[in-house]
């Protein structure tokens, strides 16, 4: 069965950009609950260990530097079949494929500057989320 929860940060650009609350205006209208969220700033090092399943690719330090060139805003969100709805809301990771209405379509620069994260399934979901929150700091 389909978890409820999903993992989500708004990206350095996106935040730089003043579109953090335009962007939670449509997440939550589609229906996501916040279950947690704050405004911090990775350090390359941290930004490294969460796109560590990424560090074979071409793009892995290109996307430490960016991810840790400003702040962020990581979110738990709540909703039915949380993943699969909310990748849908963000659409495609290279903003050039993403469809009309999604928030990449609307904000993302480019496949690296791309405004907002997903996670892509729920066992990464709950990772994620770990990644910036404790317990006590969910509700
Ligand atoms: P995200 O969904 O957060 O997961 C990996 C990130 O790597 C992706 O969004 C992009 O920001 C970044 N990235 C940069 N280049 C590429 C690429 N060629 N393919 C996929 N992701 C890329």
């Amino acid at each position: 069965m389909a978890g409820n929860k999903t993992f989500t940060m708004i990206k350095p650009d996106a935040v730089a950009d003043g579109n953090t609350g335009a962007i939670i205006k449509m997440i939550e209208e589609a229906g996501f609950r916040i279950v947690a969220m704050k405004k911090t700033r990775l350090t390359e090092e941290r930004a490294g260990q969460f796109y560590e399943v990424h560090k074979e690719r071409g793009f892995y330090q290109d996307l430490v530097r960016y991810m840790s060139s400003g702040a962020i805003v990581p979110m738990i969100l709540e909703k039915e079949n949380a993943v699969a709805d909310f990748r849908k809301l963000i659409g495609a990771t290279n903003p050039a494929n993403a469809e009309e209405g999604t928030i990449r379509k609307k904000f993302a620069k480019s496949i690296e500057a791309n405004a907002i994260h997903g996670s892509d399934s729920d066992e990464n979901a709950e990772i994620e989320g770990n990644f910036f929150f404790s317990r006590v700091e969910k509700f």
